[in-house]
């Protein structure tokens, strides 16, 4: 049995680690600013209420000075431990460092509590990747004698086969990186590893998001039967010694206003005959950046490498909707593994919406009786017809739902029917002001996320499932949103192209400011839906706000306590 399985198994209650189980010393998740901290503190003081996540473990969130990119955070973090406990007493030390800034651009709706927050459909309440990981991770620590730090990212879920139980490796050499198989067109995004065919341990370099062709230079591509594949990067261990050189490097540049990465960065000068030496270019635009990176390589250099295989097919993201949606509703070869694997569950604390009381109905307090546990909506009587993943739900009898689709922290009291590739988070309906159907259907491929804003106000903001949040464009008839050009949206609301904007320079869906801002929740959702399927001129609201705007002035601890009412009512 996989050393996992027995905490997945077992609800994952902290209170099975008492005895003889080796377990992280300290946890430290990154996050790139303090709203994000708050968040991820008070995440873990849930956590720990309810005896989902070990106590006696040292859980310390790290916000990152400014954008420096996943090793910029590492050597700061090393540089905070340092500070912290001194290096005598890290030394025996094994820590889980888990990276966790960023707003996820391309899942908004994780973007409000941060990634380590995205629910996972298992349990009561609902897992989310942080209780996940810590899970999935806890065999490691037993592997690591000397301590050391252990690194992965926050939006991965990897699963390791029996091979991994097998006590025939440790984590101890100065780096221990993780390889898994991947197809080629995957190796371009990634560090691919040249290993030494006759000892699959040893590797001879890390390539950096190399061409096709540069891998097969390289020999870095083996066939199964027909198919070609290479081993590709994903978490990594380090020993005190590594962590030690990566804080000094920190010290010395501590004003550090460029982006490095933790995988192409510190892999560049690993393996037997490692890459050669970062350049200085001339004309270079970011003369630290090429500064820091040839310290790290100069430091690392010396630095031994070991390679440890995983299992293919092992390990997915959980970093774009698609993939989220994959596991959540088990689809997919992959999506599917990892739905069996872990047991998930398909409904997950959720009810049928009782017509008669929605008058008073107190969604979250505990006035409509406690969510059934381990139950499916198909069991309760008059049951919707949902074939998507529901968690934490009230839904209408008459609601409809697609194989692929996500209902969650929702309170659905309208009959309403969403399709394929559609996100519904924390979206509160009990009515609909004009509601002349039948069915209200929302559109297919389609997110949704009603936030609190400060001062108890409320926005909700959609997208479509597959937009690029990201792309600014100077040619605005690029901005397309629900295939709307900006200017009848402006109509739409009452302004002109302007408005839609702060800055000129920087137009892209991330900054259009286009949802109202309400007292109410289900009216921030009427609203915004108005300007996806309505072609009616909406009332004008006094202010419109863009998801950038929604996620600097949304109220955290309003968030956070909502969740923690839904685990207190039961
Ligand atoms: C497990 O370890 C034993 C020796 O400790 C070795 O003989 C065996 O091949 C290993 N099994 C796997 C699947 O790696
Ligand atoms: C994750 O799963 C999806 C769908 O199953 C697949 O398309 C994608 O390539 C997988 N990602 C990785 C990194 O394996
Ligand atoms: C019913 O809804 C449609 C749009 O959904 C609207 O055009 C129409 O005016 C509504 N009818 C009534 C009677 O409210
Ligand atoms: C545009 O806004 C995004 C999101 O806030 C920010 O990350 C980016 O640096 C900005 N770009 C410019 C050119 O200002
Ligand atoms: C929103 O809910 C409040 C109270 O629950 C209700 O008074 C109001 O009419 C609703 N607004 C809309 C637009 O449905
Ligand atoms: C969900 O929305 C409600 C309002 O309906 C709000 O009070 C709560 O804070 C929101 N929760 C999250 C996690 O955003």
């Amino acid at each position: 049995m996989f050393f996992y399985f027995l905490f997945l198994f077992l609800g994952w209650d902290v209170r099975h680690l008492e005895h003889d189980v080796i377990y992280w010393d300290i946890v430290v998740v990154t996050t790139l600013d303090n709203v994000q901290k708050d968040a991820y503190d008070a995440l873990i003081q849930q956590r720990s209420t309810i005896n989902r996540i070990p106590l006696g473990v040292d859980y310390l969130v790290i916000t990152d000075p400014g954008k420096i990119g996943n090793g910029g955070s590492t050597m700061h973090a090393m540089h905070v431990l340092e500070q912290k406990y001194g290096w005598e007493i890290l030394r025996q030390k094994r820590i889980l460092l888990i990276h966790a800034g960023g707003y996820s651009q391309r899942t908004p709706t994780t973007s409000c509590l941060g990634k380590i927050a995205t629910s996972i459909p298992k349990g009561w309440p609902t897992y989310d990747l942080l209780d996940i990981k810590l899970a999935l991770y806890s065999l490691f620590p037993g592997r690591m004698p000397h301590g050391g730090v252990f690194l992965c990212s926050s939006d991965t879920i990897e699963l390791f086969d029996e091979s991994h139980a097998n006590t025939s490796w440790l984590l101890t050499d100065d780096f221990v990186a993780f390889a898994h198989p991947s197809s080629l067109t995957v190796g371009t995004q990634h560090g691919v590893f040249v290993l030494d065919p006759t000892d699959k341990r040893k590797c001879i370099c890390v390539l950096q998001k190399p061409t096709i062709e540069q891998m097969k230079i390289h020999k870095a591509v083996w066939c199964h039967g027909e198919e070609e594949f290479v081993y590709t990067d994903s978490l990594f261990y380090f020993n005190m010694n590594v962590a030690q050189r990566l804080a000094e490097v920190y010290r010395q540049e501590h004003n550090i206003q460029c982006e490095i990465d933790c995988y192409g960065d510190f892999m560049s000068a690993l393996g037997i005959c490692p890459l050669p030496r970062p350049v200085t270019k001339e004309n270079d635009d970011n003369q630290q950046r090429t500064r820091i990176k040839q310290k790290i390589y100069d430091t690392l250099l010396d630095c031994h490498l070991q390679v440890v295989i995983l299992h293919k097919s092992s390990f997915n993201h959980t970093g774009t909707n698609d993939e989220y949606l994959d596991i959540c509703c088990g689809i997919g070869k992959t999506g599917q593994e990892i739905f069996e694997e872990l047991k998930l569950e398909k409904h997950v604390g959720c009810k049928v919406f009782d017509e008669g009381r929605h008058d008073t109905i107190d969604f979250w307090h505990g006035i409509l009786p406690a969510l059934p546990h381990g139950d499916t909506l198909h069991h309760q009587p008059s049951a919707p017809d949902v074939h998507g993943c529901v968690i934490h739900s009230f839904i209408h009898p008459k609601c409809r739902s697609s194989k692929r689709s996500l209902f969650e922290y929702c309170c659905i009291g309208v009959p309403m029917q969403i399709g394929d590739n559609t996100i519904l988070s924390n979206i509160t309906l009990v009515t609909y002001s004009d509601f002349n159907q039948t069915i209200l259907h929302l559109p297919s491929n389609l997110i949704m996320q009603t936030v609190p804003l400060n001062n108890e106000l409320f926005a909700t903001f959609a997208f479509g499932f597959h937009d690029n949040m990201k792309a600014t464009h100077n040619n605005l008839d690029k901005i397309l949103y629900f295939g709307q050009p900006v200017s009848i949206l402006a109509k739409k609301i009452h302004r002109t192209i302007d408005d839609l904007f702060d800055d000129e320079n920087n137009r892209s869906l991330w900054t259009l400011k286009i949802f109202p801002v309400t007292k109410d929740p289900n009216e921030s959702f009427e609203k915004t839906l108005k300007l996806i399927i309505s072609d009616d001129f909406t009332v004008s609201e006094k202010q419109y706000v863009s998801i950038q705007e929604i996620l600097k002035r949304r109220d955290i601890s309003s968030a956070i306590q909502y969740r923690s009412n839904l685990i207190n009512c039961t």
